[in-house]
């Protein structure tokens, strides 16, 4: 779960707190449900309601470019273990405005105008709509400071981006939905939706996505396909998460958020990696482990997505939001004390077999962890900030 001993301000600890309260008693109703009471009571489970959840505004002192990123550290000591590890969500945290906003929405505007990574498919239309009230009805309620309503109330105005969008969706095209989506919250937007097609798989299929800051994967590729296809790339997926995961988009309820994590390390200075994240087993053969003196290790990134998952309440469909933080391993080292370190190094060794390829750990491991463990300090051992241009 989240490990607050990484947190480093009151104001996190308040957050993770509260977040971890929130986790914990639906949990413990998860686990009873599932576990104890067996299949009579897992059948009541899946007819559970939940209530529409009130967005609470951050306080009056709010400061957004204070806001220091979540500092998620999703990977435990030992093998990595290949599991959907899903918590529930605060509603709150959905979307969020850190430091990083104005940068990243900028890039994501420029990124969305000169890369072919984001589409729909005609049957989204309406859930598209949806999606941009939900995502300006979040921002409005829990970012009243900077999300305001024109005197007309035909705009919503955006004070950090000095910019409005329209209030109401409906005259609006699917490229116009997703541009404004993409450019106005950090997180990349998927929309699934189960599949009606005759003798096609009876799967959720992705049927509109803005994913500006892929990892591995090209988007526009995905469009269309079962989660199944989706997943392809992903070695041991049928055996070992096919069941969950069709599971886990046939069941999310509305008004139910969930969050899971993942996470890696790459050597390039990417947001936007539609390539260069993994590797093939062909490719395997011609890949050699990096030396930590030729890495910049400001340049050289531990990667992790927040994944947020719900259901549109009115057209049914799953939404999901995806969330890319990225540490340098410079200021990550800085963060971690000994033991820490050791933990992150002994999460490094644990991508073994099939995912030490996919995940390359097979190129970075070694260099990483001889950076961690203050073995190499890389090219450069003066600590500087990479500013994102990709
Ligand atoms: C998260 O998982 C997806 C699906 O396997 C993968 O494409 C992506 O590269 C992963 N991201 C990170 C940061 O590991
Ligand atoms: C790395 O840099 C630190 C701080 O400048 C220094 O104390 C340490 O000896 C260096 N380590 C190596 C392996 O060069």
């Amino acid at each position: 779960m989240l490990q607050i001993q990484n947190l480093k301000t009151e104001e996190s600890l308040l957050l993770a707190t509260t977040v971890v309260s929130l986790i914990s008693i639906p949990s413990i109703y998860y686990f009873f449900n599932n576990k104890k009471n067996g299949k009579a009571k897992a059948a009541v489970k899946q007819e559970k309601e939940f209530p529409k959840p009130t967005i609470v505004p951050v306080s009056d002192d709010f400061d957004w470019e204070k806001q220091t990123p979540y500092p998620y550290r999703p990977y435990k000591k030992g093998p990595y273990k290949m599991n959907l590890a899903i918590r529930k969500l605060d509603p709150n945290d959905i979307i969020c405005i850190e430091d990083t906003y104005l940068d990243r929405v900028t890039l994501r505007e420029k990124l969305f105008d000169e890369k072919k990574l984001s589409g729909f498919h005609e049957s989204a239309l309406d859930s598209l709509k949806e999606t941009y009230r939900f995502i300006f009805n979040h921002l409005l309620q829990r970012y009243p400071k900077y999300f305001t309503y024109s005197n007309d109330k035909k705009t919503i105005i955006n004070k950090i981006k000095e910019s409005s969008v329209p209030a109401n969706p409906s005259d609006l095209s699917g490229n116009e939905l997703l541009r404004i989506i993409a450019s106005n919250i950090e997180e990349d937007m998927l929309l699934l939706i189960k599949n009606n097609d005759e003798g096609e798989p009876d799967e959720y299929v992705l049927r509109a996505s803005t994913s500006l800051f892929p990892a591995g994967f090209n988007p526009a590729q995905k469009m269309n396909l079962p989660l199944t296809k989706i997943h392809t790339p992903v070695p041991h997926y049928v055996e070992k998460l096919q069941t969950s995961m069709n599971k886990f988009f046939s069941r999310i309820k509305p008004y139910e958020f969930i969050i899971r994590n993942n996470w890696s390390i790459q050597t390039h200075t990417n947001l936007c990696a539609p390539t260069g994240s993994h590797a093939t087993k062909e490719e395997a053969t011609t890949i050699h482990p990096l030396y930590p003196q030729d890495l910049d290790f400001n340049k050289v990134f531990f990667r992790v997505e927040k994944q947020c998952f719900t259901r549109l309440p009115e057209t049914g469909s799953d939404l999901m939001f995806i969330r890319t933080y990225v540490t340098s391993l410079m200021d990550l080292r800085g963060s971690l004390t000994e033991e820490e370190k050791e933990i992150l190094c002994s999460a490094i060794d644990g991508i073994m077999g099939d995912f030490a390829i996919y995940k390359k750990r097979i190129q970075w491991g070694e260099a990483a962890k001889a950076f961690i463990m203050g073995e190499s300090n890389g090219s450069n051992p003066v600590k500087t900030k990479y500013t994102f241009v990709s």
